[in-house]
Formats: C-alpha cells, structure tokens, sequence
C-alpha cells in the first residue's frame, strides 16, 4: 500500500503549519488534523504521526487529548513539546509545571544514541518555548537529551516507535531542525518523497476527472492567484467543460476586471465571460456597515450569480473554489479563535445549502505550492507574484458604509500606491499592500484654504502565508512620494496615514 505520509495532530501550537510545510519540504505530504478527528482515521495508511506543541498543560481540565494506542503504536509517533508530554502523561510517565520557564534558545545536549539524532553534534542550539516538564519519563523509554532548564529534554521508547521532543525542530532557531525532522520521517517512518510540484499536478487532475466525470465545472475567477491556478488545473482536467466568469462586484481596483480577462483570454486560454453585477453588489452593501455582515452578503450574492449563471448551462453541477490549505486550517483552528476572527468568504461565507458541488483543487496546498505549480501551468511570473487580494475586496477596505464615490477615490488611490511601489522596485519585497478609506473626515490647508476631507491609511506588510505578518519598512522619500501624489491627485483626500502594526494582534485587512 502506498502510504499517505505524515499526520500532525494539531494542538493549539503557533508552530504546526510549519511543521506542515517543513515536511513538505522535504517532499513528503502532510497533513494537519484536530485531536478529536484522528479517531476516523486508519492511522496505517500514514507513514508516521507528529503531535504537535499547545498552549495547554496536559493537566489542565479542558486540555486536548488524543486516542492513540500508545502501548501499541500502529505507525512511528513524534511528540514535539505539549506533544511529548502527552505521551508521557498517557503512559503513566509525569509531567510538572516548571520552576523556570524555558522561552528561547537553550543548548541541547545528546546523551544516548538515537536514529533521531544520527548525523547531528552533540551539543546543539534549540528553540524551547515551554512552561511544563515531564518530569518522570515513561517506563520502557529512555532518556536521550537534557538542556540546563530541562532534564528530560528527549526521550524515546527502546523500540524506537515513539519519540519525544521538548524543543521544536520545526522553528528555523533549532540548528538542525530539518536533519531531526528528516531523520524520524525517512529513517524512522520510512516514507517516501513523493510530493513534488508534477507529482502534485497529476493526483489534482486525476481526482477531479474522478469527482467531476462529465458535468460542467462553472468558477468565478477574481484574477488572484489561487482562483487562476485552481481554473487552469480544472481545465487541464476536463476542457472546455469549464465555463468560467468574472463578476464583477463593483468592488475590484482600478481596471482590474479588464486586465484580467484579457490576461486570462489571451495568454491562458481560458474562455472567461464577464458578468457585470456591480449594481447588484452595491445595492444589497448600502447602508451595511459591520464587516461580517458585508462578508455574508458578497458571499451568498456571489452564489446567487453562479447558481444563475448555472442555470443556463445544462449538467453545470459543481463550483470551482481557490481555497488554500490555511483558509481551511484558519476556519478548524483547535484553538477556536482564528475561526471566528474572520470568515473567509472561500470557507465560512457558502450558504449552507447549495445546489452545487464544490471543486477545491488546491484546498491541501500552501501558497507557496500554488505559486510553484502555477509557474509550471504557464501563468506568467508577474501576474503570480500579485499581492493577494481578498473575496469582497474593496467592501472590507472602506470601513463602515459602502458608496460609489469612496469606492472611486480608494481606487484611485490604490492605483497610485501600487504603481509607486513597482515604480521603485519595493513591490516584490512587499507581501501585501493596500490602501483603507477610513470613517473619518480631518482638517487640512491647501493652498490658502481650509479642507475638511477624507482620510486615507496605508498598510504593507511582509509575511510568508498571512498568517502573522509584520508592516514594512518605507524609505522616508518613497512615503513622502506616495503621500503627496495621493493627496495631489485624488480630490477628496487631505491625509494619509501608515499602518504599523504587526499580525497579531492586528490582522492584515482592517475588517
Ligand atoms: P487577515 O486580515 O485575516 O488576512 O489577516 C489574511 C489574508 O487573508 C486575506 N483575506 C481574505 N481573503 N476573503 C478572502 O478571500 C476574505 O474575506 C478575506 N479576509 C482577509 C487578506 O487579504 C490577507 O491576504
């Protein structure tokens, strides 16, 4: 049987996306799942699981909890910190709260011989963020590596199935981090590297023709990468049995819905129809103002068109969606808040009852796997290093009411923030920026007269997924640029401010 590769429990860790990708990285698959779902799972079609850190103690009365036979472990089990004391308290070891928190880089010393650790010194620099320690390691397993603050900073059990780690091998701080995490998935696991980009494409196309048959796949494309790729990977799939549209909500940038059919029609071969439904769109966002609220709206409207798009076409029986693996990681978040920070339109905004079947061709993939397998389908290098441009688009960057003239300043001042930033080459370091029209009116002088007009903010952040993000650092020229050109050109703005805060506790969006 060909396995499926590693499966990481999620408990709550800031870190196990990285795992995730850490793995991937090394070509294996892998897949991220909450404690309560494993027990659903044949644990044998994986090569080896990974339980994840969490903010928990393993005492603690709400604390997650996993149904693994520990006496008998089906496949090789990993526990990276909150991970490994689980499976010391599982297996009568003991875990305690610690005298002295360990946050940081600690030395890490290897005291015994173990798989984990061939090839690697033994003195190494790790990454330890933790409060508890297991204190008494479980009977049949040894101990195999202490740091000052922590004596049992490893253990494995004699059989070497299961592993314990109290540092974290997946951060980029612990020196070999990656040999660790490749010697428990090769040596240990046995898996094989069997997730690269072509490898990727083909198990895409072969599922969809699978699920889809032959019905009619109906997307809408909104120009951003995701939606792109997903389009391109179904058409590779079925043909022109993928009828795709462009709604156009009133809400993209400055001759977005142009540009991008003309990038999708000519360069892509995709036969993309425009559907004007800005009226539409506006209408039913007048006088809405709480950003959820918008969020619900653009997403049932944008069914409603493709469900009567649909219509027309006969056997059309299923939705194309971009969905990204962290959208739907962010929205199954065991610890609960993400999910309901924002419900991405892509996942939380669907109504609940549709008459289409979805087709998610990416939903297991990371940006970064998008991107690459887009550059492989042909899509051209400066269209897939677009920053990312969310669903209701301009909706959730004028805060408060939606109308047609703040949409048309934002625009106007988008455009030129945009086109300063490619103009001096800052674009690409850049992971997102944009501009938030803001409820508020503040005094100006101009010339010799007074204004009282609209303020707008800045915001450019660097991140690697969007899921934390840090605001970027201007040249002071670049800004003065872009400040006075924006309030020079576009009537009706008299200030600019810049956003410096980082994710979290901000978000990217401002609602
Ligand atoms: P936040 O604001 O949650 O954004 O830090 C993280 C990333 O997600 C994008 N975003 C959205 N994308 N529908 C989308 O398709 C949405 O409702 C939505 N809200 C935020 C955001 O632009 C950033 O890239």
């Amino acid at each position: 049987m060909v396995k499926k590769g590693i499966l990481i429990v999620d408990f709550g860790s800031q870190y196990t996306q990285l795992i995730a990708r850490k793995v991937r990285e090394l070509q294996v698959f892998s897949e991220i799942i909450h404690p309560d779902d494993v027990k659903r799972l044949n644990l044998e079609s994986y090569d080896g699981i990974i339980l994840s850190g969490g903010p928990k103690s393993v005492y603690d009365k709400d604390s997650l909890d996993v149904d693994i036979d520990l006496n008998n472990p089906p496949i090789p089990i990993l526990g990276i910190c909150y991970g490994m004391q689980l499976i010391a308290k599982k297996l009568s070891g003991e875990v305690q709260r610690s005298r002295r928190r360990e946050f940081g880089y600690a030395i890490f010393n290897i005291i015994k011989d173990d798989i984990l650790f061939e090839g690697i010194p033994e003195k190494i620099k790790v990454w330890m963020s933790h409060s508890d320690n297991v204190v008494k390691i479980p009977s049949g397993f040894q101990k195999t590596g202490y740091s000052v603050n922590c004596k049992n900073a490893s253990m494995k059990d004699r059989r070497e199935k299961i592993f314990g780690l109290q540092f974290h091998p997946e951060v980029y701080h612990t020196d070999y981090g990656k040999d660790i995490l490749k010697n428990f998935i090769f040596k240990v696991c046995k898996a094989k590297k069997n997730w690269n980009t072509s490898n990727i494409i083909n198990r895409i196309i072969k599922n969809i023709r699978n699920d889809v048959k032959d019905d009619i796949v109906i997307g809408g494309l909104s120009g951003g990468v995701d939606s792109t790729v997903a389009a391109l990977l179904v058409k590779n799939s079925i043909g022109k049995n993928l009828k795709c549209f462009l709604i156009d909500t009133g809400l993209l940038r400055y001759d977005e819905g142009k540009d991008v059919i003309k990038l999708y029609n000519q360069r892509l071969g995709l036969d993309v129809k425009y559907v004007d439904r800005s009226e539409l769109f506006l209408k039913e966002l007048q006088r809405v103002v709480d950003p959820e609220r918008k969020r619900k709206i653009i997403g049932k409207l944008f069914i409603d068109v493709f469900e009567s798009e649909a219509k027309k076409l006969k056997k059309a029986r299923f939705l194309l969606q971009g969905t990204i693996y962290p959208d739907r990681i962010e929205s199954r978040s065991v610890k609960g808040p993400s999910s309901v920070i924002k419900s991405h339109h892509n996942v939380g905004g669907l109504p609940e009852k549709m008459n289409l079947k979805l087709v998610e061709p990416l939903k297991d993939l990371f940006k970064d796997e998008v991107r690459k397998i887009g550059s492989k389908l042909g899509i051209p290098d400066e269209f897939l290093k677009r920053h990312p441009f969310p669903g209701p688009g301009l909706a959730i960057r004028i805060i408060g009411e939606i109308t047609p003239e703040k949409i048309d300043i934002l625009r106007e001042v988008d455009r030129i923030y945009v086109e300063e930033l490619k103009k001096n080459r800052i674009y690409d370091e850049i992971w997102q920026a944009f501009a938030v029209f803001l409820p508020i009116k503040s005094v100006g002088v101009m010339g010799d007269e007074r204004t009282y007009e609209n303020v707008i903010a800045l915001r450019a952040v660097t991140s690697t997924d969007g899921m934390t993000a840090d605001f970027y650092w201007f040249e002071k020229e670049t800004m003065q640029k872009i400040s006075n050109r924006i309030i020079n050109e576009v009537k009706g703005v008299n200030r600019v401010v810049y956003d410096i805060s980082s994710k979290p506790p901000s978000t990217i969006e401002w609602e």
